[in-house]
Protein backbone atom coordinates (compact mmCIF):
# COMPACT_ATOMS: atom_id res chain seq x y z
CA UNK A 1 0.00 0.00 0.00
CA UNK A 2 1.11 3.92 -0.35
CA UNK A 3 2.84 5.84 1.61
CA UNK A 4 -0.44 8.18 1.32
CA UNK A 5 -3.03 5.44 2.19
CA UNK A 6 -1.26 4.69 5.28
CA UNK A 7 -1.64 7.91 6.25
CA UNK A 8 -5.25 7.96 5.63
CA UNK A 9 -5.87 4.96 7.32
CA UNK A 10 -4.00 6.11 10.17
CA UNK A 11 -6.08 9.62 10.33
CA UNK A 12 -9.31 7.96 9.94
CA UNK A 13 -8.45 5.34 12.73
CA UNK A 14 -7.18 8.09 15.48
CA UNK A 15 -10.21 9.87 14.47
CA UNK A 16 -12.41 6.92 15.80
CA UNK A 17 -10.27 6.29 18.83
CA UNK A 18 -10.93 9.81 19.29
CA UNK A 19 -14.49 9.92 19.24
CA UNK A 20 -14.88 6.34 20.90
CA UNK A 21 -13.09 7.73 23.92
CA UNK A 22 -14.56 11.21 23.88
CA UNK A 23 -18.34 9.43 24.74
CA UNK A 24 -20.06 11.40 21.67
CA UNK A 25 -20.88 8.32 19.86
CA UNK A 26 -22.58 5.92 22.01
CA UNK A 27 -20.03 3.02 23.26
CA UNK A 28 -20.81 -0.46 21.66
CA UNK A 29 -19.09 -3.29 24.04
CA UNK A 30 -19.96 -1.45 27.63
CA UNK A 31 -21.50 -4.24 30.38
CA UNK A 32 -24.37 -1.30 31.14
CA UNK A 33 -26.00 -1.59 27.53
CA UNK A 34 -27.95 -4.52 26.26
CA UNK A 35 -26.46 -5.90 22.92
CA UNK A 36 -28.68 -5.17 20.09
CA UNK A 37 -30.47 -7.46 18.59
CA UNK A 38 -28.63 -7.97 15.69
CA UNK A 39 -25.63 -8.44 17.60
CA UNK A 40 -26.96 -10.86 20.02
CA UNK A 41 -28.37 -13.20 17.04
CA UNK A 42 -25.00 -12.52 15.49
CA UNK A 43 -23.48 -13.82 18.60
CA UNK A 44 -25.56 -16.78 18.82
CA UNK A 45 -24.91 -17.97 15.81
CA UNK A 46 -20.98 -17.72 16.15
CA UNK A 47 -21.30 -20.10 18.86
CA UNK A 48 -23.67 -22.82 17.04
CA UNK A 49 -20.63 -22.60 14.00
CA UNK A 50 -17.90 -22.81 16.81
CA UNK A 51 -19.64 -26.18 17.39
CA UNK A 52 -18.08 -29.05 15.91
CA UNK A 53 -20.67 -30.53 13.23
CA UNK A 54 -21.36 -33.82 14.86
CA UNK A 55 -21.87 -32.50 18.26
CA UNK A 56 -25.46 -30.79 17.05
CA UNK A 57 -26.57 -33.72 15.56
CA UNK A 58 -26.07 -36.11 18.32
CA UNK A 59 -29.15 -37.99 19.45
CA UNK A 60 -29.68 -37.86 22.95
CA UNK A 61 -29.44 -41.55 24.25
CA UNK A 62 -32.70 -40.95 27.04
CA UNK A 63 -35.92 -40.22 26.31
CA UNK A 64 -38.68 -38.42 28.99
CA UNK A 65 -39.81 -40.24 31.51
CA UNK A 66 -41.40 -38.49 35.12
CA UNK A 67 -38.20 -40.71 36.86
CA UNK A 68 -36.03 -39.21 34.38
CA UNK A 69 -37.52 -36.00 34.63
CA UNK A 70 -37.59 -35.97 38.58
CA UNK A 71 -33.96 -36.52 38.79
CA UNK A 72 -32.96 -34.64 36.67
CA UNK A 73 -34.90 -31.16 37.98
CA UNK A 74 -33.32 -32.07 41.28
CA UNK A 75 -30.14 -32.11 39.87
CA UNK A 76 -30.78 -28.92 38.23
CA UNK A 77 -31.96 -27.14 41.66
CA UNK A 78 -28.93 -28.52 43.33
CA UNK A 79 -26.11 -27.25 40.65
CA UNK A 80 -27.72 -24.75 38.00
CA UNK A 81 -30.78 -22.42 40.06
CA UNK A 82 -28.19 -20.47 41.50
CA UNK A 83 -28.10 -18.47 38.71
CA UNK A 84 -31.37 -20.11 36.27
CA UNK A 85 -33.63 -20.09 39.07
CA UNK A 86 -35.72 -23.56 39.32
CA UNK A 87 -37.98 -22.07 36.30
CA UNK A 88 -35.14 -21.68 33.99
CA UNK A 89 -36.54 -17.96 34.30
CA UNK A 90 -32.98 -16.72 35.03
CA UNK A 91 -34.48 -14.88 37.22
CA UNK A 92 -32.23 -15.19 40.40
CA UNK A 93 -29.88 -12.16 42.35
CA UNK A 94 -26.86 -14.16 40.23
CA UNK A 95 -28.33 -14.89 37.18
CA UNK A 96 -29.54 -11.32 36.37
CA UNK A 97 -26.13 -9.88 37.59
CA UNK A 98 -24.49 -11.92 35.56
CA UNK A 99 -22.95 -10.24 31.81
CA UNK A 100 -24.68 -11.71 30.07
CA UNK A 101 -27.26 -12.34 31.90
CA UNK A 102 -28.93 -16.03 32.12
CA UNK A 103 -31.50 -16.28 29.65
CA UNK A 104 -35.34 -17.31 29.71
CA UNK A 105 -34.75 -21.10 29.32
CA UNK A 106 -38.25 -21.05 28.65
CA UNK A 107 -37.90 -19.05 25.35
CA UNK A 108 -37.92 -20.25 22.02
CA UNK A 109 -34.01 -19.41 21.53
CA UNK A 110 -32.89 -21.77 23.56
CA UNK A 111 -35.82 -24.50 23.00
CA UNK A 112 -34.89 -24.17 19.41
CA UNK A 113 -31.25 -25.43 20.10
CA UNK A 114 -30.76 -28.77 19.23
CA UNK A 115 -30.44 -31.50 22.01
CA UNK A 116 -26.98 -32.04 21.18
CA UNK A 117 -26.38 -28.28 21.12
CA UNK A 118 -27.56 -28.20 24.46
CA UNK A 119 -25.58 -31.21 25.55
CA UNK A 120 -22.12 -29.56 24.64
CA UNK A 121 -22.65 -26.62 26.35
CA UNK A 122 -23.90 -27.92 29.24
CA UNK A 123 -20.58 -30.37 28.95
CA UNK A 124 -18.17 -27.50 27.99
CA UNK A 125 -20.13 -24.11 29.19
CA UNK A 126 -19.94 -20.90 27.32
CA UNK A 127 -16.40 -18.89 27.12
CA UNK A 128 -16.46 -15.25 27.72
CA UNK A 129 -19.72 -15.79 29.90
CA UNK A 130 -20.71 -17.20 33.46
CA UNK A 131 -21.71 -20.33 32.17
CA UNK A 132 -19.09 -22.92 33.48
CA UNK A 133 -18.55 -26.14 32.18
CA UNK A 134 -19.80 -29.23 33.74
CA UNK A 135 -18.97 -32.76 34.54
CA UNK A 136 -15.40 -34.43 34.27
CA UNK A 137 -13.08 -33.53 31.10
CA UNK A 138 -12.97 -37.05 28.69
CA UNK A 139 -16.49 -38.23 29.62
CA UNK A 140 -17.96 -37.99 26.13
CA UNK A 141 -21.21 -39.54 27.22
CA UNK A 142 -22.30 -38.03 30.34
CA UNK A 143 -25.92 -39.37 31.44
CA UNK A 144 -26.42 -36.61 33.80
CA UNK A 145 -25.88 -33.69 31.34
CA UNK A 146 -28.18 -36.35 28.38
CA UNK A 147 -31.04 -35.87 31.48
CA UNK A 148 -30.62 -32.35 32.20
CA UNK A 149 -31.46 -31.80 28.56
CA UNK A 150 -34.36 -33.35 28.61
CA UNK A 151 -35.45 -31.64 31.48
CA UNK A 152 -34.54 -28.05 29.88
CA UNK A 153 -36.71 -28.99 27.17
CA UNK A 154 -39.73 -29.68 29.65
CA UNK A 155 -39.14 -26.09 31.50
CA UNK A 156 -41.78 -24.69 29.67
CA UNK A 157 -43.82 -27.29 31.16
CA UNK A 158 -43.08 -27.23 34.70
CA UNK A 159 -45.72 -27.59 37.34
CA UNK A 160 -46.18 -26.22 40.60
CA UNK A 161 -46.01 -29.39 42.00
CA UNK A 162 -42.08 -30.07 40.61
CA UNK A 163 -41.14 -26.55 41.44
CA UNK A 164 -42.38 -27.12 45.08
CA UNK A 165 -40.26 -30.52 44.66
CA UNK A 166 -37.22 -28.56 43.30
CA UNK A 167 -37.07 -26.12 46.25
CA UNK A 168 -36.26 -28.93 48.98
CA UNK A 169 -32.74 -29.50 46.86
CA UNK A 170 -31.71 -25.88 46.00
CA UNK A 171 -28.45 -25.66 48.30
CA UNK A 172 -29.11 -24.12 51.35
CA UNK A 173 -26.39 -22.30 54.03
CA UNK A 174 -25.37 -23.08 57.80
CA UNK A 175 -28.00 -19.97 58.54
CA UNK A 176 -30.93 -21.41 55.97
CA UNK A 177 -30.82 -24.77 57.94
CA UNK A 178 -30.17 -22.98 61.46
CA UNK A 179 -33.58 -21.40 60.76
CA UNK A 180 -35.08 -24.24 58.93
CA UNK A 181 -34.07 -26.37 62.08
CA UNK A 182 -35.78 -23.89 64.67
CA UNK A 183 -38.96 -23.55 63.11
CA UNK A 184 -39.59 -26.87 62.90
CA UNK A 185 -38.33 -27.44 66.63
CA UNK A 186 -40.82 -24.26 67.57
CA UNK A 187 -43.98 -25.71 65.55
CA UNK A 188 -43.29 -29.16 67.11
CA UNK A 189 -42.91 -27.40 70.41
CA UNK A 190 -39.74 -29.10 71.10
CA UNK A 191 -36.79 -27.36 72.93
CA UNK A 192 -37.09 -24.16 70.41
CA UNK A 193 -35.84 -21.42 72.09
CA UNK A 194 -37.57 -18.35 74.63
CA UNK A 195 -41.17 -18.87 73.34
CA UNK A 196 -41.57 -22.25 74.20
CA UNK A 197 -43.49 -22.63 77.32
CA UNK A 198 -41.02 -24.00 80.21
CA UNK A 199 -41.94 -27.07 81.94
CA UNK A 200 -41.21 -26.79 86.24
C1 LIG B 1 -22.68 -19.30 37.64
C2 LIG B 1 -23.91 -19.17 36.91
C3 LIG B 1 -24.41 -20.35 36.11
C4 LIG B 1 -24.60 -21.65 36.52
C5 LIG B 1 -24.36 -22.22 37.93
C6 LIG B 1 -25.13 -22.37 35.40
N1 LIG B 1 -25.26 -21.54 34.32
FE1 LIG B 1 -26.00 -22.03 32.46
N2 LIG B 1 -25.68 -20.14 31.82
C7 LIG B 1 -25.21 -19.10 32.60
C8 LIG B 1 -25.16 -17.90 31.79
C9 LIG B 1 -24.71 -16.54 32.25
C10 LIG B 1 -25.61 -18.26 30.49
C11 LIG B 1 -25.75 -17.35 29.29
C12 LIG B 1 -24.48 -17.35 28.49
C13 LIG B 1 -24.67 -16.62 27.18
O1 LIG B 1 -25.40 -15.65 27.12
O2 LIG B 1 -24.05 -17.03 26.19
C14 LIG B 1 -25.92 -19.68 30.56
C15 LIG B 1 -26.38 -20.40 29.49
C16 LIG B 1 -26.80 -21.71 29.55
C17 LIG B 1 -27.34 -22.44 28.43
C18 LIG B 1 -27.52 -21.92 27.01
C19 LIG B 1 -28.88 -21.30 26.85
C20 LIG B 1 -29.01 -20.50 25.60
O3 LIG B 1 -30.15 -20.26 25.15
O4 LIG B 1 -28.01 -20.04 25.07
C21 LIG B 1 -27.67 -23.70 28.89
C22 LIG B 1 -28.29 -24.82 28.10
C23 LIG B 1 -27.31 -23.73 30.30
N3 LIG B 1 -26.78 -22.51 30.67
C24 LIG B 1 -27.51 -24.81 31.12
C25 LIG B 1 -27.05 -24.89 32.45
C26 LIG B 1 -27.15 -26.07 33.27
C27 LIG B 1 -27.84 -27.36 32.86
C28 LIG B 1 -26.54 -25.78 34.45
C29 LIG B 1 -26.32 -26.70 35.64
C30 LIG B 1 -25.66 -27.96 35.41
C31 LIG B 1 -26.09 -24.39 34.38
N4 LIG B 1 -26.42 -23.89 33.14
C32 LIG B 1 -25.46 -23.71 35.41
C33 LIG B 1 -24.85 -19.16 33.92
C34 LIG B 1 -24.84 -20.30 34.71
Amino acid sequence: MSRVLWAALTVVLLLGAGLWVSGLVPHCCGARQAPSRAEAALARRLRTWSLPADARQRPNPFASSTEVLQESARHFADHCASCHGNDGGGNTEMGRNLYPPAPDMREAATQQLSDGELYYIIRNGIRWTGMPAWGEPGNDNDQDSWKLVLFIRHLPKLTADELRDMERFNPKSDADRKEEKEEEDFLKGGPAGDQAPKSR
